[in-house]
C-alpha cells in the first residue's frame, strides 16, 4: 500500500495517487474506475465533477 498523495497543479487540478478512496459529502463512494491518478476539479467549472475535465484551461 502507498500512500496517498495529492498534488496541486497551479490553475488546474489536484491530482491524487495512492491508497485513497472518494465520497461525496454524504460519505457515499465515488467510482474513480480503478485508475492509479485521477485529478480532481480545483476550478469548478467542469461539467463532469468531481473529476477535472478540462474546462479549467478556458479560464484566464
Ligand atoms: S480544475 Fe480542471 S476543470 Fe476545474
Amino acid at each position: 500500500m502507498s500512500e496517498a498523495k495529492l498534488v496541486v497543479k497551479e490553475d488546474g487540478p489536484i491530482l491524487v495517487s495512492g491508497d485513497f478512496s472518494l465520497c461525496d459529502g454524504e460519505g457515499n463512494p465515488i467510482e474513480t474506475g480503478g485508475k492509479a491518478t485521477i485529478a480532481l476539479c480545483a476550478c469548478g467549472r467542469t461539467e463532469s465533477g468531481p473529476f477535472c475535465d478540462g474546462k479549467h484551461k478556458q479560464c484566464d
